[in-house]
């Protein structure tokens, strides 16, 4: 990522090593404040643009996943992103921090600015990204290793070594796992409960401290327990970073999210995922514009 960051002493590049491959990254900028927004005549804090999204399709091969999508993700902002299956909203979260890349045949048209940064921009360092843009899946995937190494993969991978210990608490402590696990650290990730296991995958993200974090269904596989203590966490969490998550749960949506994006499948042979409406949660809920919206978060479709 190119800019520099006006608030550090450091204007000069910032350079870190990653294995054996040496990157060299730049700090942000810090964007101007942007003016306070209105929303329906409603006063609106001033809020900052972490993603604008503009005219972004993507396809794989010949087939497109996601028509035209525009919309402004926020800072300290929980963004929920809803709709039935196939909608696109695992290839949307995912083309955020180009966890596509990987996938043949895998295009995405028009641009995902990251604090005024193309995404995908020629000069942009791929790894940079993933460490600004953490994510967590849907299932639990901790590495096969003791669950201090399994938080202390990443800064070590990325020579953030000065006060691990430190910082592998403070991410436990963030994730609300530390006082679970403070005395078995050396045990096996494999050996915590599905729900911990979600909250170590999420602790590993947050263990180099990204901007943002994507979340894809990320209790979807946990009982209803697990289910609310990662709920509880996006609460604490947004004060932290800037999340984005997908979800089936309407309720879940309405409980965590702070804007909904609702993507739909238009119907017809192409079956291309559309964004249907993105507003305030209590908007798309209680007072949605489209028919589509309403339809199916009162649960008469899909
Ligand atoms: N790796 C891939 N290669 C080819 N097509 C893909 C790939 N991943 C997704 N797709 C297609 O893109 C479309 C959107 O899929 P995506 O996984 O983004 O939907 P989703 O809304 O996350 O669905 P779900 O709710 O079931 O997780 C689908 O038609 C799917 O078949
Ligand atoms: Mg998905």
């Amino acid at each position: 990522m190119t800019g520099r960051d006006p608030q550090t002493a450091r204007g000069a590049a910032d350079e870190r090593v990653l294995g054996r491959v040496r990157i060299q990254t730049e700090p942000l900028p810090q964007p101007a404040a942007p003016a306070p927004a209105r929303n329906g005549g409603v006063p609106q804090i001033a809020r900052e643009v972490v993603f604008d999204i503009r005219d972004m399709a993507v396809y794989y091969g010949d087939n497109q996943a996601l028509g035209w999508t525009a919309f402004k993700i926020y800072r300290h902002l929980v963004t929920a992103v809803i709709g039935p299956s196939g909608c696109g909203k695992s290839t949307f979260i995912r083309s955020l921090n180009r966890m596509n890349d990987a996938i043949r045949g895998f295009r995405l048209e028009g641009q995902v600015l990251y604090r005024g940064h193309d995404v995908y921009g020629a000069e942009v360092n791929r790894v940079e990204v993933r460490r600004r843009i953490g994510m967590v899946f849907q299932k639990p995937n901790p590495f096969p290793k003791s669950i201090y190494d399994n938080v202390a993969w990443a800064p070590r991978n990325l020579g953030m070594r000065e006060d691990l210990d430190m910082r592998v608490e403070r991410a436990l402590t963030q994730a609300a796992l530390w006082d679970e696990v403070k005395d078995r650290l050396t045990d096996s990730a494999l050996s915590l409960s599905g729900g911990q296991q979600q909250r170590l995958c999420i602790a590993r993200a947050i263990a180099v401290e990204p901007d943002v974090l994507l979340l894809d269904e990320p209790a979807s596989a946990l009982d209803p327990v697990a289910t609310a203590s990662i709920e509880d966490l996006m609460h604490t969490l947004k004060n932290r970073f800037t999340i984005v998550i997908v979800t089936h749960n309407m309720q879940q949506a309405a409980r965590v999210a702070d804007q909904v994006a609702f993507f739909t499948l238009e119907p017809g042979a192409d079956r291309v995922g559309t964004l249907v409406e993105y507003a305030d949660t209590q908007t798309i809920f209680r007072n949605p514009t489209d028919t589509r919206t309403r339809d199916y978060v009162t649960g008469r479709f899909g």
